[in-house]
C-alpha cells in the first residue's frame, strides 16, 4: 500500500534533503509560458490535487485515455485517482501543469523508479483541449530535468505504435525507440541520461 502523503518531497537521499542546498531545483514552483502565451506553474502532484482532476478529465477525451492507459475506458474511477495522487515520493515523482490565471490542471507527468532504482517509468496525459500547446513537451523536459538531478541512469516509456505524436517528441526529445519485444505494436522510448545536458529547460 503506497502511504498517503500530502508532502511529496522526497527524504534525504541522492536527490539531498528537503531545504537543503541540493535539493533538486524541479521541486520548486516553476513558471512557464505555453506557445499561445498561456502562463502554467509547474510543481510536483499533491494529494489535495484530487480535486483538481474531475474537470480535467471532463476534458480528456477516451482516445487520449486509452493512449495513456493502454485499455478502453470512459473515465478514471475515483479509486484510481486516489491512487494517481498518493504516491511513495522515495520512488516517484509526479509533476502537474496548473494554469495560472484560472488554476485548473492542464496536465501531468509521473515518473516511477524501476526496481534496480536506476531508471524511471514516465506516463504523461495533457488536456485534450490543450493538445499541440507545447504543454506536453514543457512537461517532459521537466520530468526528465528531474531525472538527471536526481541521479537516475535511464527515463523508459512505453508509447502505443499509433502514437506518433508522442514518438515524435520523444525522438526530438533524444529518446532512441525501438519496438517492445513482449507487446505487439507498443513501442519501448529509452533516454540515457548521460546524454543529456544538466539544464534542459
Ligand atoms: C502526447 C501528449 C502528451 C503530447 O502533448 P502536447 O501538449 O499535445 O504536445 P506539444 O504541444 O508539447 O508538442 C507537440 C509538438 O510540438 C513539438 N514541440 C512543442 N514544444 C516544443 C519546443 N519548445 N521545441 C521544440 N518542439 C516543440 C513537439 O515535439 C511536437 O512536435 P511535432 O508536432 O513535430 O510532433 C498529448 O497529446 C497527450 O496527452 N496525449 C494523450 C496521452 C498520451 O498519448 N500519452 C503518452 C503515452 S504515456
Amino acid at each position: 500500500m503506497v502511504p498517503k502523503r500530502d508532502d511529496v518531497r522526497p527524504p534525504p537521499g541522492p536527490v539531498g534533503a528537503a531545504g537543503s542546498h541540493d535539493e533538486p531545483a524541479t521541486l520548486h514552483d516553476t513558471h512557464v509560458v505555453l506557445l499561445d502565451g498561456d502562463r502554467v506553474l509547474l510543481r510536483p502532484l499533491k494529494a489535495a490535487d484530487a480535486a483538481l482532476y474531475p474537470d480535467f478529465l471532463n476534458d480528456v477525451t477516451t482516445d487520449d485515455l486509452r493512449l495513456r492507459f493502454f485499455a478502453p475506458m470512459r473515465a478514471l474511477s475515483p479509486e484510481m485517482v486516489d491512487k494517481l495522487t498518493h504516491y511513495d515520493p522515495a520512488h516517484a515523482m509526479a509533476f502537474i501543469a496548473i494554469e495560472e490565471n484560472s488554476g485548473r490542471m492542464l496536465g501531468v507527468v509521473r515518473l516511477h523508479d524501476d526496481n534496480s532504482g536506476k531508471n524511471g517509468e514516465f506516463a504523461i496525459l495533457v488536456r485534450s483541449q490543450l493538445k499541440g500547446h507545447g504543454l506536453g513537451w514543457m512537461l517532459m523536459k521537466h520530468m526528465i530535468a528531474y531525472a538527471k538531478e536526481k541521479g537516475l541512469e535511464n527515463v523508459r516509456g512505453q508509447v502505443l505504435a499509433e502514437n506518433s505524436t508522442m514518438l515524435t517528441m520523444c525522438a526530438e526529445l533524444g529518446f532512441h525507440v525501438a519496438d517492445d519485444p513482449d507487446e505487439k505494436g507498443v513501442r519501448l522510448v529509452t533516454l540515457p541520461l548521460a546524454e543529456v545536458p544538466a539544464l534542459v529547460h
